[in-house]
């Protein structure tokens, strides 16, 4: 493969990552970070790929990013660079992303589970923005995207003590869609997005659209949003098919188009 710090499968219409630098419990490294955003829009251009799957490994989706790489860095650098801004691009891939997480989430790892469209949690995950206790506040995102999921209260306790949460906290809190038991994680996890993979394309890209408008918009405008797309998927093939299909009691046969 061209990657070193990343797995890539195919199985069936869906893309696999599996973040892989074992030794460091996955911390997101430059090297890391740019082959995560090549893996995701390689997927994302690619007719065959209908849904996108980012996992870990047992012990660490993510540790956060690499405190020993960022350690020397100045300010004009950081700035210069523009630190983590190259995550964003994993924001505008239009193929449904889910996260499947065991083991730690932390840092930037929390904040590239939250990147994804949802998580699907093992019950051994643990998820944190412990930046604070490193002189530093979340960079990829975290104040924003987990205020948004759980709601100030915890998204400031989380953020202001270091805290971490586990799975169970994290699906109370509405961070994580399911919690399933870790054996099961990469299996179920599988299931989902295979199942997204087997809908319609394009239906599925308005419907993550669809959703994520809601957070860039006021509730009428996004319902406006929604009713026009909505109508907008009358001009589709997989519109007349799928509801031909109940009509005709069988399974639809989607042509993504
Ligand atoms: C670099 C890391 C790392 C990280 C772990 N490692 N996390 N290296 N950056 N974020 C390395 C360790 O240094 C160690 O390498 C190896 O991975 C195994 O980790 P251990 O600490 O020995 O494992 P364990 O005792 O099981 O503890 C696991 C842990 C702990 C609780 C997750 O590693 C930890 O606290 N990590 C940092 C978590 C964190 O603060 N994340 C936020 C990062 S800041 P060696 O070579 O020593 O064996 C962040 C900011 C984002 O994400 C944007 C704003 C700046």
């Amino acid at each position: 493969s061209e990657y070193e710090t990343i797995l890539i499968e195919r199985k069936g219409r869906v893309g696999v990552i599996t973040l892989n630098r074992p030794k460091a419990l996955n911390a997101l490294n430059g090297q890391l970070m740019r082959e995560v955003v090549a893996a995701v829009e390689a997927f994302d251009a690619d007719d065959e790929i209908g849904a996108i799957l980012l996992t870990g490994s047992e012990k660490a989706f993510a540790a956060g990013a690499d405190i020993k790489e960022m350690q020397p860095k100045t300010f004009a650098q950081v700035y210069a660079e523009d630190l983590f801004s190259q995550w964003d691009r994993l924001s505008a891939a239009r193929t449904p992303i889910v996260a499947a997480v065991a083991g730690y989430a932390l840092g930037g790892g929390c904040e590239l589970a939250m990147l994804c469209d949802f998580i699907i949690a093992a019950d051994t995950a643990k998820f944190g923005q412990p930046e604070i206790k490193l002189g530093v506040i979340p960079g990829i995102g975290g104040s924003q995207r987990l205020t948004r999921a759980v709601g100030k209260a915890k998204a400031m306790d989380l953020c202001l003590t270091g805290r971490n949460m586990d799975a169970e906290e994290a699906e109370r809190a509405g961070l994580v869609a399911r919690v399933v038991p870790a054996a099961d994680l990469l299996e179920v996890a599988l299931e989902a997005a295979t199942t997204i993979a087997s809908m319609s394309l394009p239906i599925a890209m308005m419907a993550k659209e669809a959703v994520n408008r809601s957070f860039e918009t006021t509730l009428a405008e996004g319902v406006k949003f929604e009713r026009r797309v909505f109508h907008s998927t009358f001009a589709t093939a997989d519109q007349k098919e799928g509801m031909a299909a109940f009509v005709e009691k069988r399974a639809p046969k989607f042509v993504n188009g």
